[in-house]
């Protein structure tokens, strides 16, 4: 039996395109003017998918949504917009509503987006998960835990931001892990370390002979990606060009292999995680505003661990087998006020250290890197210039001589630098830029 799909639209053109579409898809479709008629036919029928615009007469589609959860809450429900308003699309979600569409939507969007809430309706049954690989309780990481769930819950695409080491991969990965897509695949690529002229063949993928040095066929990110989870990794470092080209994707699903004469269909959801402001990358021309706008369904923001202070004994204890105790007050004290520009994979890293260093005995301020502590931690604590640091010394100074040491120490290679500093590369380029030094 063919999937059957509710749409309520009161503007009629609007309504009788989308059925013939779905009609054409295969579907069985029910085509209602308003929320309250919706209702009467959700009582008499069962359905697979209800499709809603959000601005009409008598009950618009807020409400339909709110009775929608309450009543048949497995029931996934996809809103029609009139443009991309985040906070309409946003209440929708928060609403229960699985995905949007821009009217008016291309036959492939709705496709796309049709297809999705189908293969993951599943909405009650995680609906109470939690995210327990997320740790924190501050108000800021609760926020952030609401928000996973939220993209979770839905199949739109997702922006993350926030400084390196706040945990923009773990979110990425916690998205697909309690979404309905955890069955596929979760596809990880790092848009900066593909040199421009293979993005093409990398994301597409090739046939045999398409090029020289192509002596295999290669299925290419997406199609790898296909019913699961694309997660794009320092977005910003994509070319511009090739952002126009992703878009396409995003919108229709095609993909053409190199050497290739036909397309092929993916459904790929995508995550994006950038350590950059948005609209920074936006004036400068970094990031195309089109692709920004499909890829922020849903924005996550990732606090500084400088914000979430009170979360670190947590952390500590997350990333320690013994458990918070097992340090001493001390030095507990002095992670707590460590400036930690690393974020949390530098207290991870940090935690480890210290661990190694104690052995069974508890971690005390002897065992933790002074120079990581800042002002106020061990040189403050001991009297003496821990670490050969001077006194005194700006924390942007401390930073831009580690910044030199590391490039002296590499021989001027950024990638290598960049990893014994443990930040990414484009974070060590923005800090070389900031600091104005040369390489
Ligand atoms: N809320 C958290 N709870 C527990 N562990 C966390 C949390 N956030 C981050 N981590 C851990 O911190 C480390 C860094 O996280 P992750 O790699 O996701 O950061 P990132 O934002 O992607 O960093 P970068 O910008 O440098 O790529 C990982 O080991 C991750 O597991
Ligand atoms: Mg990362």
């Amino acid at each position: 039996m063919p999937d059957s799909i509710l749409v309520a639209e009161d503007e009629r053109a609007s309504g009788e395109y989308l059925k013939l579409l779905l009609e054409e898809m295969g579907f069985e479709v029910r085509l209602t003017g308003n929320g309250v008629e919706a209702l009467l036919a959700l009582e008499a029928g069962a359905f697979d998918l209800v499709i809603t615009d959000l601005r009409m007469p008598s009950m618009d589609g807020f409400e339909l949504l709110t009775h929608l959860g309450q009543r048949w809450p497995d029931l996934p429900a996809i809103v029609l917009t009139a443009n991309e308003d985040v906070s309409d699309v946003i209440d929708a979600i928060r609403l229960g509503a699985v995905n949007y569409l821009v009217k008016p939507a291309t036959p492939s969007s709705v496709g796309l987006a049709v297809e999705r809430a189908l293969l993951t309706r599943r909405r009650s049954v995680i609906a109470d998960a939690t995210v327990p690989e997320l740790v924190g309780q501050s108000k800021a990481m609760v926020e952030v835990r609401h928000r996973v769930l939220m993209a979770a819950r839905s199949d739109v695409h997702v922006l993350v931001t926030g400084d390196t080491g706040t945990g923009k991969e773990l979110v990425s990965r916690a998205i697909h892990t309690h979404s309905g897509l955890s069955k596929g695949p979760f596809v990880a690529h790092n848009c900066a370390l593909s040199p421009s002229d293979l993005f093409e063949s990398e994301f597409f993928g090739h046939r045999r002979g398409a090029f020289t040095g192509a002596d295999r066929d290669r299925r290419g990110l997406l199609r790898e990606a296909h019913e699961g989870v694309l997660f794009l990794d320092e977005l910003e470092t994509l070319d511009p060009g090739f952002q126009a080209k992703l878009l396409r994707v995003i919108d229709d699903g095609e993909v053409r292999p190199v050497g290739a004469e036909k397309a092929e269909r993916v459904n790929v959801r995508f995550v994006a995680a950038t350590n950059r402001e948005a609209q920074v990358m936006i004036d400068e021309g970094s990031l195309r505003e089109d692709i920004y706008y499909r890829l922020r369904g849903i924005e996550i923001r990732l606090p500084a661990i400088a914000d979430r202070r009170e979360d670190i004994p947590m952390l500590v204890s997350h990333f320690d087998r013994d458990g918070a105790d097992s340090f001493t007050p001390e030095a507990m004290e002095a992670l707590c006020r460590a400036p930690l520009p690393g974020n949390i994979r530098q207290l991870r890293n940090i935690v480890q250290g210290a661990r190694a260093a104690a052995g069974d005995s508890p971690v005390g301020m002897l065992h933790l890197p002074a120079d990581q502590l800042g002002r106020g931690g061990a040189s403050a604590l001991t009297g003496t210039g821990a670490g050969g640091i001077p006194r005194g010394i700006s924390l942007r100074e401390l930073e831009r001589r580690a910044i030199l040491q590391a490039l002296e120490d590499c021989d001027a290679n950024r990638t290598r630098a960049a990893k014994l500093l443990e930040i990414d590369r484009s974070t060590l380029r923005r800090k070389m830029a900031e600091y104005e030094i040369e390489g």
